[in-house]
């Protein structure tokens, strides 16, 4: 509208103080060169079910129409596929939508939410946005959660934590033995948010068994996402899994229709089509296999991931590598002198991912 700040300086309305320390969401370095593989936001590979395809198509006829209030196909079709109550279910425009209401919902102004760190990088905005103040607890050296140390950070002043597993950016995992002790030492009043945005990646032996958990404790809430495994991202649709009294509490500042009746059109059709999902989760794993095994060989450092992205923490050479993947078509994440994130599943990332990795190792042979 052509105003210049100087213009406006002292006329406007004054936000709150605490989002002048929110940190702005990243996103993939800018590139001369088109991008071919995207590699930078944990999406899915190309493709979509044939059956969300057809279910969104024809919802989209009375598109003019508002959601069924309270989404009751959805609500029921969640309830059956997690062997829930209904009551125990929440759908909203993605799983981060949900962190966000949780954490209103509970937080107090200047009370503290523990959270690792590094981790998802949206937990720091959504706690300030809430109010609250986070407390981020270093990861251990394997990019794991310092569980120790975040029970230990739980204080008075707490009134959430957030667990998160598989980890963004590391993709370590945590077993649900860890989990199970983890809760038994967090105060009933402290609400814990465990996001398994991933989860459906983690091939590991002791996977959360989140029904179990959620039995013994009810100051637990899980969200799940249709963004990662079932390549739903641009849709926007996530649950929460938690006690019906928590799920009563959330619902008090829940819009009315925080699902779309095309995202949830499209979720009933992808519950219903788990073959698609197991494609996608394949397709990752074997990809992951092959990355782990060409950075194992050139000895570059990565952690062990379970999830659908690898993580290199290169510190200061890591936005040298984005550079160089960037260069060859790749978009990534890079965290500039801690690690650069490469989300995994679209074909051909591996010998672009292996050229530019080449490209950085013979860059420090002859310097
Ligand atoms: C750990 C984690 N949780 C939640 C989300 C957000 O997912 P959604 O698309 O459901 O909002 C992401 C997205 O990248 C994530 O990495």
């Amino acid at each position: 509208m052509g105003w210049s700040n100087d213009a406006v300086a002292g006329r406007m309305p004054v936000p709150r103080a605490a989002l002048a320390a929110i940190p702005a969401y990243s996103s993939a370095p800018a590139s001369e060169v088109p991008v071919v593989v995207r590699a930078s936001s944990n999406e899915a590979p190309d493709g979509l079910s044939d059956l969300v395809r057809i279910a969104v198509l024809e919802r989209l006829e009375t598109a003019n129409r508002y959601p069924v209030l309270g989404a009751p196909d959805l609500a029921r079709a969640l309830a059956a596929h997690l062997g829930a109550d209904e009551t125990e279910v929440a759908a909203a425009d993605g799983s981060l939508s949900l962190l966000n209401y949780l954490l209103l919902s509970y937080c107090t102004p200047g009370s503290t939410v523990v959270a690792a760190w590094r981790s998802y990088e949206a937990y720091p905005i959504c706690i300030r946005t809430a109010g609250a103040e986070p407390v981020l607890v270093p990861n251990t050296a394997d990019g794991g959660h310092d569980l120790d140390a975040m029970a230990a950070a739980v204080t008075d002043s707490t009134t959430a934590v957030i667990v998160c597993t598989p980890n963004n950016p590391t993709g370590a995992a945590l077993a649900h033995s860890a989990i199970a002790a983890f809760l038994a030492r967090i105060p009933e009043r402290v609400l814990v948010v465990l996001d398994e945005a991933y989860v459906d990646f983690d091939d590991s032996d002791d996977v959360p068994r989140s029904r179990e958990l959620l039995a013994a404790h009810p100051n637990l809430a899980v969200l799940r996402t249709f963004s990662k495994a079932y390549g739903l991202a641009g849709l926007r649709m996530g649950y929460v899994v938690t006690h019906p009294e928590v799920v009563r509490t959330l619902r008090k500042v829940l819009p009315p229709f925080p699902v779309s009746s095309l995202a949830a059109v499209a979720a009933i059709a992808a519950l219903d089509d788990q073959s698609h999902r197991e494609r996608i989760v394949q397709t990752v794993i074997e990809q992951r296999e092959a990355v782990g095994r060409m950075l194992a060989e050139r000895g570059l450092p990565h952690t062990r991931s379970r999830s659908n992205f690898v993580w290199l923490p290169l510190g200061e050479r890591s936005t040298q590598l984005g550079r160089l993947c960037a260069e060859r078509g790749m978009s990534t994440r890079v965290f500039a002198g801690e690690g650069i994130r490469v989300s995994l599943g679209e074909p051909g990332l591996v010998a672009v991912l292996t050229g530019a990795v080449d490209a950085l190792l013979g860059a420090a042979a002859i310097s």
